[in-house]
C-alpha cells in the first residue's frame, strides 16, 4: 500500500476508517476468507458484512487468524428485515456475534427501514451499545423521512447512515446527505462502483485517463473527497489492491462538478425512497 487510509471521527467520539471492503456476494468459506486476508494485507481495516450476506463466520475467522490486533480492525454487521422488533433484534445480534466469534462488533446497523418496527429495533441497538457488545450503532437505507422519525423519537443519534451513493444518484440523494451532515451522521457509500455498471462511462473515463487512474479509483476518490466512507467489494486480489490506491491523487473542482452532474437516480439494488 502506498498511502495509509485516513479515519473519520463519528458523532459518538469513535473513529472509523474512511475505506473498507464490502462483503456482499463473497461466498462463505474460502472466497470470503481469502478476500479479507488480501484486503488486510493491502492495508484495509474496515469490513462490511451483514447477517444477510451469510459470510460473518468467514470474516470472524480471517480477523482472528490475522496478526493484526483486533483493536485495529473495524467490523460492521447488520440486522436483517426478518429480525426487526426489540427482542428479535437482540437475538439477531447474539447470533451475528456468535457467528463472527469475536468479543464485540464495531458498528451494528439496521439494514433497512422496515416500516412497522424500526423504532423498537433501534431501541434494541441502543441497549446492545449500552452493554458494550457493539461500539457504535447506525442505520442503512434511511432517507430523510426515516431519519426525521428516528431523530424525533430517540436519544442516541445514529453514528452512520449507509446508503447507495455514486455520481449517478448523488444529486437525487443530496437531501439525505445534507440532513446527515447537519446532524453529524457520517455517510457511508455502498455500491460505490455501481456494481460495475457505469465503469465505462465516457466522462468518467476521460477523468481517469487524465489522472492516470482507473475509473473505479476515480469513483472511490470522488466519494472520499465528499467525506463518505467507501466500501467497494471485490473478490480479486489485484482489484482489492487497485481500489485502495486512491490516497495519492486528488480530483479537481471541475472533475468533482462533472461527476456530481451525472445523476440519473440510479439504484443498483433496492430503492428505499419508496419505503414509507
Ligand atoms: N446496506 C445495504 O443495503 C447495502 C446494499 C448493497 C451493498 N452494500 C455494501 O456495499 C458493498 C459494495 O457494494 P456492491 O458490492 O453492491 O457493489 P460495488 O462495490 O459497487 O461493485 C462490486 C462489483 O464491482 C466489481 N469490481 C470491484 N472492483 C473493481 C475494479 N477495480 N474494476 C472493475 N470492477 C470492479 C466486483 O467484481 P469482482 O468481485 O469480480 O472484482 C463486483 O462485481 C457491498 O459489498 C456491501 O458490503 C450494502
Amino acid at each position: 500500500m502506498t498511502s495509509p487510509i485516513p479515519s473519520y471521527r463519528m458523532n459518538d467520539g469513535l473513529d472509523i476508517p474512511a475505506f473498507g471492503l464490502g462483503m456482499w456476494n463473497l461466498q462463505e468459506g474460502r472466497e470470503a476468507e481469502t478476500a479479507v486476508r488480501h484486503a488486510l494485507d493491502a492495508g484495509y481495516r474496515l469490513f462490511d458484512t451483514a447477517a444477510l450476506y451469510g459470510n460473518e463466520r468467514s470474516l470472524g475467522r480471517a480477523v482472528r487468524d490475522s496478526s493484526i490486533p483486533r483493536g485495529e480492525v473495524f467490523v460492521t454487521t447488520k440486522v436483517w428485515n426478518s429480525d426487526h422488533g426489540y427482542e428479535q433484534a437482540l437475538r439477531a445480534f447474539d447470533e451475528s456475534l456468535r457467528r463472527l466469534d469475536l468479543d464485540y462488533v464495531d458498528l451494528y446497523l439496521i439494514h433497512w427501514p422496515v416500516e412497522s418496527e424500526r423504532l423498537d429495533t433501534w431501541r434494541a441497538l441502543e441497549s446492545i451499545r449500552e452493554a458494550g457488545r457493539c461500539r457504535s450503532i447506525g442505520v442503512s437505507n434511511y432517507m430523510v423521512r426515516h431519519l426525521e422519525e428516528l431523530l424525533d423519537h430517540s436519544e442516541v443519534l445514529p453514528a452512520v447512515n449507509q446508503i447507495e451513493l455514486h455520481p449517478w444518484n448523488y444529486a437525487s440523494r443530496k437531501a439525505t446527505v445534507d440532513l446527515c451532515r447537519r446532524k453529524g451522521i457520517l455517510v457511508e457509500a455502498y455500491s460505490p462502483l455501481t456494481k460495475g455498471r457505469m465503469l465505462r462511462d465516457r466522462q468518467l473515463d476521460e477523468i481517469a485517463t487524465a489522472h492516470e487512474k482507473t475509473p473505479a479509483q476515480v469513483l472511490l476518490r470522488w466519494g472520499i473527497q465528499h467525506g463518505f466512507v467507501e466500501i467497494p467489494k471485490s473478490s480479486r486480489s489485484e482489484r482489492i489492491r487497485e481500489n485502495v490506491a486512491i490516497f495519492d491523487f486528488e480530483l479537481s473542482g471541475d472533475d468533482m462538478d462533472t461527476l456530481d452532474s451525472l445523476d440519473r437516480a440510479l439504484a443498483t439494488s433496492w430503492d428505499p425512497t419508496g419505503t414509507p
